[in-house]
């Protein structure tokens, strides 16, 4: 080793100067933005999260939400899409709602850790909040995502959820959903042909009166395809014993999703 010096003088410049341009210089660049505001009296932006949101975060985090899902809206210049003309054009994310302009440092002030993510398996949810602002649905979407799409690939997050037996009347808190998502939370359930004859040997008749309540086709149980209808409607029916309520991780997860309302306000860095 006659060039230890050399070595030594090498490493040293090739570890400073990534040391300078990963860290240094993006920290001197970005390291004192603030929140922004239009006016003097504006709200600024973006805002800290608090409470359940902020809570949620951890959930998000803890439950690799992340590895699905983005937060970053690309700009208006990338993100390829064919128009009905057979036109090519750019700025899928903001054509798919997913915000209205591009996403700069300063939304993630806040955000520690930032997840960005890398994957977009499924949709961005930058701004989620702004696009499904609905807690119910993010709810029944959590607890089985093919209830909400059935084509989704998405897990299910059934153990956020508690079926329990109502005692005394149902929870404002309970998902509305009929018995097929309840009856196994995660899965879709259906009963045996078996169990499905024995339902109605003893209480078909009383199913048909409820299914047929205000509405003129009425259903012959002695046939399959009317034993295949009544089945559909009783499946769709929200058990009459049973509800099934978030836990608290859903609860401040839901209050995330909803307060994440990124690349909503403009910027004047975010021009395009
Ligand atoms: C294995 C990948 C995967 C994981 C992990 C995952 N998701 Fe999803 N997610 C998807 C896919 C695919 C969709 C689109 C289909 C659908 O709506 O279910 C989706 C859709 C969504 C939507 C609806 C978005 C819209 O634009 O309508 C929300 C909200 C959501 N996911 C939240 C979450 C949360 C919160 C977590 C973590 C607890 C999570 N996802 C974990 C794949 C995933």
């Amino acid at each position: 080793m006659d060039r230890g010096m050399v070595v030594f003088l090498g490493a040293l410049l090739t570890f400073s100067s990534s040391w300078l341009g990963l860290v240094v210089f993006p920290f001197w660049q970005l390291g004192a933005e603030q929140p922004y505001q239009k006016e003097e009296g504006d709200t600024p932006y973006p805002q800290p999260l608090q409470g359940l949101a902020l809570a949620g975060r951890k959930v998000y985090q803890n439950n690799g939400c992340m590895y699905c899902h983005t937060q970053q809206v690309r700009s208006e210049k990338f993100g390829g899409w064919w128009d009905a003309n057979g036109e090519y054009k750019t700025g899928a994310d903001i054509k798919r709602s997913y915000g209205l302009r591009r996403t700069v440092s300063r939304d993630y002030i806040y955000d520690n850790p930032t997840m960005l993510g890398t994957m977009r398996t499924g949709p961005d949810l930058a701004n989620i909040g702004v696009r499904n602002p609905s807690e119910p649905w993010h709810h029944t979407h959590l607890l089985n995502p093919r209830s909400a799409n059935s084509w989704s690939i998405m897990p299910s997050f059934a153990f956020f959820y508690t079926r329990e037996k109502i005692a005394g009347s149902r929870s404002d808190k309970a998902l509305s959903l009929g018995r097929e998502w309840t009856v196994d939370p995660g899965y879709r359930w259906r009963p045996s042909a078996k169990q499905w004859d024995a339902i109605i040997a003893n209480r078909g008749n009383d199913l048909v009166s409820q299914y047929t309540t205000g509405q003129p086709a009425a259903i012959d149980i002695q046939t399959p395809e009317g034993k295949e209808r009544l089945l559909e409607f009783w499946l769709t029916t929200p058990e009459e014993e049973y509800q099934v309520i978030p836990n608290a991780d859903a609860e401040s997860l839901v209050a995330y999703l909803l307060a994440l309302r990124k690349a909503e306000i403009p910027l004047p860095e975010a021009k395009e």
